[in-house]
């Protein structure tokens, strides 16, 4: 920045050079972030926690952004549901990624629904997150988990999210599944052990 500031008006040019430079080193660095991030061992800090605090945190920090693209947020999380154990900063990050992507794919405004449910045989939590974006082609289906797979435009995504989303679940013995047609939308539904289960 000091070297810009430096710069004189009549280096206009020299000007722009270096501010594309220092967009290109911030870009790096991001990218670099995320890297560091998938490749950590991480151990979570496992922690007796409820799934709709978290979720509750992470529809927060996406009510801005929601609200700029004109998409309404529908919340419909299940109460009294079991505990879990789990990292709640992890799973944060987790939903946080979903929700963007969900975002990112609804470039004309739409719905998101969130919504969290025990399964039938009481084993699992399931937290669906639903968009009403452009869809996934079923070609990508099979790669959308695969470190660096994106469709965006370069320097919108590295196409970490989801498999660093997908590395953080599968830590905690659960799993994600899609669901999705090009044109409607797309539902992400991530499933996690329940704990402290009433006794049969
Ligand atoms: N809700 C969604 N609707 C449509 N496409 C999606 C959705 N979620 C993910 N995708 C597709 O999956 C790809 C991979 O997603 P992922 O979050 O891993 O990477 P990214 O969003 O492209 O980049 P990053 O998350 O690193 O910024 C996306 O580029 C997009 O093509
Ligand atoms: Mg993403």
């Amino acid at each position: 920045q000091m070297a810009l500031d430096e710069l004189g008006k009549d280096n206009d040019s020299c000007k722009e050079d270096l501010k594309v430079v220092m967009k290109q080193t911030k870009r790096a660095g991001k990218i670099v972030k995320d890297l560091l991030e998938f490749a950590r061992q991480f151990q979570p800090e496992m922690r007796t926690m409820n799934v709709n605090d978290v979720l509750g945190k992470a529809i927060r920090m996406t009510t801005h952004p929601a609200q700029l693209k004109d998409v309404r947020v529908i919340t419909q999380l299940t109460q009294g549901l079991p505990s879990i154990n789990g990292d709640s900063d992890k799973l944060q990050q987790v939903f946080v990624n979903i929700i963007v992507n969900a975002l990112q794919a609804m470039a004309k405004g739409g719905e998101l629904t969130v919504s969290t449910r025990l399964t039938e045989d009481n084993e699992f939590i399931e937290i669906e997150i639903s968009d009403t974006g452009c869809g996934i082609p079923e070609e990508h289906l099979g790669k959308l988990f695969d470190p660096f797979f994106s469709t965006k435009e370069i320097g919108k995504g590295t196409g970490l999210g989801l498999s660093v989303s997908l590395g953080i679940v599968q830590k905690h013995n659960g799993s994600i599944d899609v669901r999705s047609k090009v044109g409607q939308g797309s539902t992400f539904i991530v499933r996690l052990p329940a704990e402290g289960k009433k006794r049969k």
